[in-house]
């Protein structure tokens, strides 16, 4: 049997805590962390029944890393990197052939290279099949809008990390505009000066979010930001966000305020086969996220091989995760936003209330 582990870590201290301990929910949330940074690495379920079209089987498991993002973020690298290298440890004991850093644990740091480097087993971030995901899905959203992705305007916010740069990067080579939207102006020119030589478009920066998405058509958002970076008065009439981001980039009050906008999460992902995760992470039965994909995808081909590490995603390996999904059968799935489905009927309302205001 092919096996693979997946690291998760609490995205919310006290909904995520909640779970397992319920007194949680009654406690300052400073509390609940420092409860967590208290707790060891431990395994949370047994994943079961993932069954490749091509009739390979994979089991695995979820370990848990008790750490929120802020904290991933704000505690010392080395406290951190020994809880996630402790987590690897648990997938180790367990069998894993190749292990994935789920959300923030593959955001630090190096992007997981120290961490494999401690690791005796393959050590993925997931973020090749996630960039794959994140376009099919923003290119799908657009199509459904009525938007043709050859002629519109594209904004990445995050374009300087790890999924936002290569997401940017693919984009320009089809987009006629496409801006990258960021903190660092330097990181984000040096970023928009290597797409330019293979855009098809305009390649253009912004430091600030509301003016470097105001006027796009189809914006993928992935930053590793703590809090919502887009509200309601961001967003132009008709747009298109997919987000990548874990915690969410786009606030709950683009969805309550704007019912203009299509906001989807990016990188849902049908898992073939009766698969069992033993773990409610939010997702209907059957759905994963794109990057806990490219750890089932690389255990039922058997590589055990460290794959997407560092903050470099190449253009090849999101290539290569696309053929291994189609081989396998791994499929982007129907739109999610916000815990909730987003059937064709709803996108078809937005459409139907945009051309009713534009008449009226
Ligand atoms: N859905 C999935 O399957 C999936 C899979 C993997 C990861 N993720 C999520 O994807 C996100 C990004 O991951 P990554 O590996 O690409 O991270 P990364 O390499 O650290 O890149 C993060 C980017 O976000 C920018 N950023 C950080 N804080 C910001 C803020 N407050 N406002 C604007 N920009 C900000 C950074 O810009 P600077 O240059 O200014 O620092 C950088 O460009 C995370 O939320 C992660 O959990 C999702």
């Amino acid at each position: 049997m092919n096996k693979f582990a997946f690291i998760i870590h609490p995205v919310d201290a006290k909904r995520d805590a909640a779970r397992k301990f319920p007194i949680a929910r009654y406690l300052p949330e400073r509390v609940v962390e420092w409860g967590l940074k208290k707790m060891s690495p431990k395994m949370i379920s047994h994943i079961t029944g993932v069954r490749s079209v091509t009739g390979t089987e994979a089991e695995g498991w979820f370990v848990a890393c008790p750490l929120t993002p802020r904290q991933l973020l704000s505690l010392p690298l080395e406290f951190v990197y020994e809880k996630i290298i402790a987590a690897g440890r648990v997938a180790e004991s367990l069998g894993a052939g190749v292990l994935g850093l789920g959300a923030f644990t593959s955001v630090v740091g190096d992007g997981g290279i120290t961490i494999a480097r401690h690791l005796d087993i393959g050590v993925t971030s997931g973020n090749s099949f996630t960039v794959a995901t994140a376009i099919e899905g923003a290119v799908e959203g657009a199509r459904q809008m009525d938007i043709d992705p050859a002629r519109a305007q594209v904004a990445v916010v995050g374009a300087t990390g790890s999924i936002g740069a290569t997401c940017a990067e693919i984009l320009s080579r089809q987009a006629p505009v496409v801006t990258l939207v960021g903190r660092n102006a330097e990181r984000l020119e040096e970023a928009a000066k290597r797409f330019r030589a293979g855009a098809a478009g305009r390649v253009e920066v912004s430091t600030d979010i509301k003016k470097g998405i105001q006027d796009a058509d189809i914006i993928i958002t992935v930053t590793s930001a703590v809090d919502a970076v887009i509200e309601p008065g961001h967003l132009k009439s008709g747009a298109v966000v997919c987000d990548v981001a874990r915690p969410r980039d786009v606030s709950r009050r683009v969805v309550e305020e704007r019912d203009d906008v299509l906001v989807i999460e990016g990188g849902v992902v049908a898992v073939p086969g009766p698969v069992d995760f033993g773990f409610n992470f939010g997702f209907p039965p059957g759905m994963a996220y794109a990057c806990m994909s490219e750890t089932m995808l690389l255990a039922l081909e058997g590589r055990y091989e460290d794959y997407t590490l560092g903050k470099e995603v190449t253009v090849a390996q999101v290539e290569e995760t696309q053929r291994l999904a189609r081989k396998h059968g791994f499929k982007l799935t129907g739109f999610r936003s916000f815990e909730k489905a987003v059937p064709p009927e709803a996108i078809e309302a937005i459409r139907s209330r945009i051309k009713r205001r534009a008449t009226a």
